[in-house]
């Protein structure tokens, strides 16, 4: 694939090193100094995908021009969710692809699955206070994570509304060069119960992001981890 970095910072020089051991060709790097080129079409020219990652303020004015510019975009910039049906429908009118998850490891997308199984049962036992814990380096921009948050949204749906936990009572830690920890935990007065994973480099992450391009590459339409792992 022939591939337009959007943001060159810790993630887009990881999906970099990717692409390139999985054959791929990065013809286009954009970051602060350059993101006039995104203004005009003709620049992306014979780009298959753009994968952008940059950050909460920036993200949906990057997606918007990729999009615009006919070329199917991948992001995963977290903390600008209050806009995403802005871009579904954008994409959706230009006929385009754009593919988002908040956390492209393959295992948070595990614990994402066994986060809603679990909410379900434990909705059911009133004894139990539930809380989400994220610890992230002192370098992220936004608290909570993306991905706590899709885990707050994801078992309060899972639930049916019978289990809440407000955005501002995630716990967020943010500690050296931690590159991602999520928990949840469910506390009674008898036991503890969690469910956690623990990110061990940016690899995981930046990997998960090349496999989903791959697998966006030639489809139509708004898309997930869930449509691309299948789960
Ligand atoms: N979804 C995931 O799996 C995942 C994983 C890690 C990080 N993230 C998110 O991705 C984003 C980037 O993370 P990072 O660790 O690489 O951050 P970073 O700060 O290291 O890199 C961001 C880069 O984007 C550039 N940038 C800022 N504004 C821009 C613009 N308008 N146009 C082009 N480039 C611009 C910055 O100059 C910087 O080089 C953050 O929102 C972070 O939370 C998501």
């Amino acid at each position: 694939m022939n591939v337009a970095i959007i943001g060159y910072g810790k993630m887009g020089k990881e999906i970099e090193k990717v692409l390139v051991e999985r054959g791929h060709k990065v013809v286009l790097t954009i970051d602060v100094d350059n993101s006039y080129l995104l203004d005009c079409k003709e620049n992306m020219k014979g780009v298959d995908v753009a994968i952008e990652f940059t950050s909460p303020a920036t993200a949906y004015d990057n997606i918007k021009r990729c999009l615009m510019c006919g070329v199917p975009t991948l992001s995963g910039s977290t903390g600008w969710i209050e806009q995403k049906n802005e871009i579904d429908t954008l994409c959706g009118n230009l006929n385009g692809a754009f593919f988002y998850s908040s956390n492209y490891s393959l295992g948070v997308n595990v614990l994402f699955r066994l986060n809603r199984w679990l909410a379900k049962v434990m909705a059911q036992l009133p004894q139990y206070e539930v809380k989400i814990e994220e610890t992230h380096h002192v370098h992220k921009l936004d608290a909570p994570s993306g991905t706590a948050w899709t885990l707050a949204t994801e078992m309060e749906s899972a639930s049916d509304g019978k289990l809440h936990v407000e955005r501002g009572d995630i716990i967020s830690y943010r500690e050296g060069e931690v590159p991602g920890i999520h928990t949840v935990t469910y506390e009674s007065e008898e036991d503890t119960l969690s469910i956690s994973h623990s990110a061990k480099s940016r690899r995981g992450l930046a990997l998960g992001a090349v496999l989903a391009a791959e697998w966006l590459v030639g489809r139509k339409g708004v898309f997930g981890m869930d449509d691309f792992l299948a789960i």
